[in-house]
């Protein structure tokens, strides 16, 4: 297998971009060669600079740039994107030149909780308020609509009564750590 060379997009506090790393640290075939973040206080910033992994930050305006997103990839001659809590829309053209190559997870079972302003804590205050008893995580390849690329996998938690929005993100970030970077490993096509 030839190897693969990943980046990391992230958002927010990089904890999934953090257990990607260390799943792949020893590994052979795939390897974590860039974090980029467009969030200037995300401790994944110094998380990449205390593990020496290639790390680019770029403005809210930047990442929406097919052109930067681009040519930073080729830099570091990235093979595929993993989106870890990455929380801006990717441009059309990105999209279509790593069509199929791009994954993301999303903290919730899609499509029912997807779509746009179903980020961080509102999907699960939607999750407890629909009633449903099953949450989970929902791994996908990405395309140009938010949230709708074809299923790689879903995994499942209970919602139990009395579980409150920010237990049930506990849980639904620990199939997250869990099953991530597994998933990931077997779908870089
Ligand atoms: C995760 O819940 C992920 O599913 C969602 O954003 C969150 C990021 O968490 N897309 P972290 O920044 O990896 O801790």
């Amino acid at each position: 297998m030839n190897s693969k060379r990943l980046a990391l997009f992230v958002s927010g506090k990089g904890s999934n971009a953090i257990n990607l790393y260390d799943y792949f640290k020893d590994d052979s075939e795939v390897n974590v060669s860039l974090i980029l973040t467009n969030n200037p206080h995300s401790p994944i910033i110094d998380f990449a600079k205390k593990n020496g992994i290639p790390l680019i930050l770029l403005s809210n305006k930047e990442v929406g740039q097919a052109e930067i997103l681009l040519e930073v990839c080729a830099k570091y001659e990235i093979t595929h994107v993993v989106l870890a809590g990455y929380l801006r829309l990717i441009p059309k053209v990105f999209i279509d030149y790593y069509e199929r190559k791009i994954i993301n997870i999303h903290p919730a079972l899609l499509p029912k909780f997807g779509g746009k302003g179903m980020y961080g804590m509102n999907v699960h205050e939607a999750v407890i308020e629909s009633g449903d008893t099953l949450s989970g995580i929902s791994i996908h390849l990405v395309d140009s609509n938010y949230d709708e690329g074809q299923p790689l996998a879903t995994f499942y938690c209970t919602v139990e009564n009395g579980d409150t929005a920010e237990k049930l993100s506990i849980k639904v970030q620990q199939l997250e750590h869990q099953y991530y970077p597994f998933v990931v490993k077997n779908s870089l096509f």
